[in-house]
């Protein structure tokens, strides 16, 4: 039975406040791109043309805008409205008249991954075991769903954000799952923090005694819950940049893997890569430094910018300080006086915020 995908898109996004107050998490640009396509572009490449989107009612007509019917892509959406962020398993549940007994790919919309699923769907047809999930070690367990191996690489234990972590091996928000996880969840109570966990129903499917295969990530992982994290997968993004500069340039200097698009302009201005300069974007008499990526008709004009996001339409003028670390949401513009450049300044706009300085 052919592969169906599921990406999860609702959610609430606290940790990204202010920048989701008025934006879905998940369509955040990440190196000119948002978040959620890189997970439909994943999903895709590894031939699965069946995607579930669970939306959630705050940011559902906004992300489904940005998606259209998937034709763009080369897939079909099938769009299921989950009435509250009750948890992943919870997500899971909602979708299953989409999903059938078909089994699955389930993609958080606001991961990233490197080097794509395509192995992972491979191995999943070939060995077909109830679930294949991804891990990665890092360094505060706490905050993910942990899980414990055996001495064979076997799943034997999963726990959601533990207080004593038995392991430093994080849960990816990407698993694949036969159809054995519905019934599981259908049992399911809410834990303590009030939601249906997904670590809870594999924890189910261990023990009856089901196979769970734990595959460590190739390359790199991003969970863009907070805005540090968006800047990181920013970086990394960029990182697998080539060089394309289809824009304008007049006096500039234009260092090392940059992408400049059409209708870009840099004027009197150095920009060291990577980064991307969007559509229409306009770097004057400035300093764009590594890291760093530019929407659609940003402007940039006397400053410096480095390591930063600056979503389409935002605006900065004659900074006094330079920008570093630094998300400003859509519309957004900041205004300096233009003097000494000594210190760095680190904001973290939403969406339309002025600031004079
Ligand atoms: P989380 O980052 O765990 O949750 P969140 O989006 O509510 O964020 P915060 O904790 O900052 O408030 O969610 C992971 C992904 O799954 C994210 O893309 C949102 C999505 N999601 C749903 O679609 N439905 C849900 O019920 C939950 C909990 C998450």
């Amino acid at each position: 039975m052919e592969l169906k995908g599921l990406i999860l898109s609702g959610g609430k996004g606290t940790r990204l406040r202010p920048l989701t107050h008025t934006r879905a998490k998940q369509l955040i640009p990440i190196a000119g791109k948002p978040n959620l396509f890189y997970a439909v572009e994943d999903l895709q490449a590894a031939g699965i043309r069946d995607i579930g989107v669970i939306l959630s009612p705050e940011t559902g007509e906004e992300v489904r805008a940005a998606l259209g019917d998937g034709g763009r892509f080369g897939v079909r959406f099938t769009y299921i409205l989950q009435e509250a962020p009750l948890g992943i398993a919870h997500a899971v549940k909602t979708a299953q008249p989409f999903l059938g007994d078909s089994p699955f790919v389930l993609y958080l919309g606001d991961n990233l991954l490197s080097g794509g699923i395509q192995h992972l769907v491979a191995e999943y047809r070939q060995t077909r075991p109830e679930a294949i999930v991804l891990l990665c070690p890092v360094e505060n367990p706490r905050a993910f769903g942990v899980v414990v191996l055996d001495g064979s690489g076997r799943v034997v234990r999963l726990l959601e954000k533990p207080a004593e972590p038995p392991s430093n091996l994080a849960l990816v928000g990407v698993y694949l799952f036969g159809p054995a996880i519905h019934p599981i969840i259908h049992r399911l109570k809410p834990s303590a923090r009030g939601e249906y966990e997904i670590t809870e129903a594999i924890q189910g499917l261990v023990d009856e005694g089901l196979r769970v295969v734990a595959h460590q990530v190739r390359g790199w992982w991003k969970d863009t819950g907070k805005p540090e994290d968006l800047l990181d997968a920013n970086r990394l993004a960029l990182s697998s940049f080539v060089r394309r500069v289809e824009g304008e340039l007049e006096e500039a200097e234009v260092v090392g893997e940059v992408v400049v698009e059409p209708g870009a302009r840099i004027v009197r201005s150095t920009v060291r890569g990577p980064a991307y300069i969007g559509p229409g974007a306009l770097v004057q008499d400035s300093f764009i430094g590594p890291y760093t990526s530019l929407g659609r008709g940003a402007v940039v004009r006397s400053s410096e910018v480095e390591y930063s996001i600056l979503m389409d339409e935002a605006q900065v003028h004659a900074l006094p300080y330079r920008l570093d670390s630094s998300i400003l949401g859509q519309g957004v513009v900041v205004d300096g006086q233009g003097q000494t450049r000594r210190h760095t300044l680190q904001l973290v706009l939403g969406d339309r915020s002025r600031v004079r300085l």
